[in-house]
């Protein structure tokens, strides 16, 4: 395995390299808070293949894409959507999937859209060859393990997964009891903020960046910083975000008054455990 970097040291190149980083492409999503660390991460981890399973208006993917423009060798990405919605995003109407095609052209010697559903996708891509997944699809624990499972044989030797809403516990979203069970499997990390956003690590190989937060020796004040961190940058995103819309905070929209609530019960829940 390799030599582990001690997570000082991975905190201050990161510190260096990402404080002024900020997504381009700012829209109403439960993901805005994470664009910061998916710009860390693509440095990071470098992954030759990038799958998104669940695009939507494309706020995580096109963070991905932007970080990924500017590496020496920026890898490929796809999205898989059908752009039609579900239960939890809604259903929404073509206007959603124009503006993803006109947002990809800057993207599109690396980046490729493809439309339907994750099973029909599923062949398209060999087995061993995807170094990063992330998977933001319907959150029903049914779903999100069946992604999970039927994507699983299509991660490289350095893959990582990544599944958003692992905070959230309401009665539909299951994605915290997905991930209960698989980081008792496999290396692994998370942060609270924005949802919850899971980091597992489902290959033998981890890159030597990322490796200081997967490893349990790690000091927990160390992982502690680097969860406060992605999380000050997270609410910088926030705060531009409201700003761009003239959104006041005391009078949040009606998906995030729900997506809210979710997140005040995991935190109770979380409380009540302790
Ligand atoms: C939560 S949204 C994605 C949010 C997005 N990652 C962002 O940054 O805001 C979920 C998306 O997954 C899509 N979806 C859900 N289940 C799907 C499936 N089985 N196949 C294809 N698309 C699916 C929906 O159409 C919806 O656009």
């Amino acid at each position: 395995m390799a030599k582990l970097n001690t997570l000082p040291d991975a905190l201050s190149s990161l510190l260096h390299n990402d404080r002024d980083w900020i997504p381009e492409h700012i829209v109403e999503s439960a993901w805005l808070e994470h664009t910061p660390f998916a710009a860390w991460l693509m440095a990071a981890l470098e992954p030759r293949v990038f799958v998104e399973l669940g695009t939507h208006r494309a706020v995580s993917y096109m963070a991905f894409c932007q970080a990924n423009l500017r590496r020496a060798n920026p890898g490929k990405c796809f999205a898989i959507d059908t752009w039609k919605g579900d239960e939890h995003a809604g259903l929404y109407n073509e206007d959603v999937f124009a503006e993803v095609e006109r947002l990809n052209q800057k993207y599109c010697a690396f980046s490729t859209l493809t439309r339907g559903t994750f099973d029909e996708a599923l062949p398209l891509f060999a087995d061993g060859s995807i170094d990063l997944l992330h998977i933001d699809g319907f959150h029903s624990y049914e779903a999100v393990s069946h992604d999970f499972h039927s994507w699983l044989p299509k991660m490289s030797d350095k893959g990582v997964v990544l599944f958003h809403d692992t905070e959230v516990r309401d009665k539909a979203f299951g994605v915290w009891r997905l991930w209960a069970e698989l980081i008792s499997e496999y290396p692994h990390f998370d942060f609270h903020h924005g949802h919850g956003l899971g980091v597992l690590a489902v290959g033998p190989v981890i890159a030597p960046k990322i490796a200081p937060l997967l490893h349990p020796e790690v000091a927990a004040k160390d992982v502690e910083r680097f969860r406060h961190h992605f999380g000050e940058l997270g609410g910088e995103v926030s705060r531009l975000y409201r700003k761009k819309f003239n959104i006041t905070p005391g009078k949040p929209k009606k998906n995030f008054r729900s997506r809210l609530l979710g997140h005040i019960r995991s935190l109770a829940q979380r409380f009540r455990a302790k």
